[in-house]
């Protein structure tokens, strides 16, 4: 199994846009539902407070697998490393489980970052670094920049949105994906499908969301600040949806709902 599914177990728990008490208490029911694995980053502003409630926690360093990303802003040979030293001190960390760079550069050069996230493993900052928001182009061309090894690409991912093209840069780079909006930020629950082929499993219709995406070979990276949905999100391995329920969701993929863009953030790269 590829390091990254080992170290998250499949299942992050994702921080954006939460600060403050909402949180920590957000925080505090995902690791007693079972999360160890939690995601940040320096664009998020909650870095210190998210290091503040992995303190307040307890857990054992081994334990927890930690994942931030670097602005890019700080793609620059002056600001990238005291950039991730900044996160590691808000964080209360000697390291962090996996450093990302949060979005290609505007221009799309993607290799002096890359290097700098190298760089940044190198000496230590990191134990595994990745990227987000690549396409399938920057994929390929990133295996060829650094030796090495991305652990992830952390893109939109959901059954309402088409990504074989990255699935396919996946298999063929070793790069494995991860998904954010897993659950389109709500916009799945508005199509009758995922509750449909939930009763058939006794499981919800954001359960059935999660499951396909685990079954395309995407860890999941989920946020929610309610408990029933916190658990829920976390207990979907012990069901498995048969190829016919797969090819049904997969149909639903032509809907091309895309929440991340342009519009959005202006690192976004013209997608595949
Ligand atoms: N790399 C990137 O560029 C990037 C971009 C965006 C996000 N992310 C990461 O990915 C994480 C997750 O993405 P996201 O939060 O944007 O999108 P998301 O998980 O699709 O949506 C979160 C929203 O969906 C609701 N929700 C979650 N689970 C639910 C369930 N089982 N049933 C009903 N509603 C549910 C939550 O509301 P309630 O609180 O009411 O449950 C919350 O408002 C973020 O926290 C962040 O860490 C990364």
């Amino acid at each position: 199994m590829n390091i990254y599914f080992q170290k998250t177990n499949q299942r992050t728990f994702g921080t954006f846009p939460l600060t403050g008490d909402e949180l920590r208490d957000a925080m505090k029911i995902a690791a007693e539902v079972g999360y160890r694995s939690f995601d940040t980053a320096q664009m998020y502003e909650n870095e210190k407070e998210t290091g503040d409630a992995l303190a307040e926690l307890g857990f054992d360093r081994d334990e927890i697998c930690v994942t931030t990303k670097v602005h890019p802003d700080n793609f620059t040979e002056e600001a990238f490393i005291p950039s991730a030293e900044e996160s590691l001190k808000k964080l209360q960390l000697d390291y962090v489980d996996v450093l990302l760079l949060h979005w290609p550069p505007i221009g799309e050069d993607i290799a002096p970052s890359l290097k700098l996230l190298e760089q940044a493993h190198a000496k230590g900052l990191a134990k595994n670094i990745g990227v987000s928001n690549y396409t399938a182009q920057m994929m390929r061309d990133a295996v060829k920049i650094i030796d090495t090894p991305l652990v992830t690409n952390q893109v939109e991912f959901h059954p309402l949105l088409n990504q074989d093209t990255l699935l396919a840069a996946a298999a063929e780079t070793g790069i494995p994906l991860s998904s954010y909006c897993s659950v389109a930020r709500g916009e799945v629950f508005k199509h009758s499908i995922f509750d449909e082929i939930g009763k058939t499993y006794g499981k919800t219709a954001g359960q059935v969301v999660l499951r396909w995406i685990l079954q395309k070979g995407v860890s999941i990276n989920t946020m929610s600040t309610k408990r029933a949905n916190i658990d829920a999100n976390f207990d979907v391995m012990d069901f498995t949806l048969s190829s016919s329920d797969m090819a049904r969701i997969d149909a639903k993929t032509h809907t091309e709902y895309r929440i991340v863009g342009e519009d959005l953030v202006p690192w976004a790269p013209k997608w595949d």
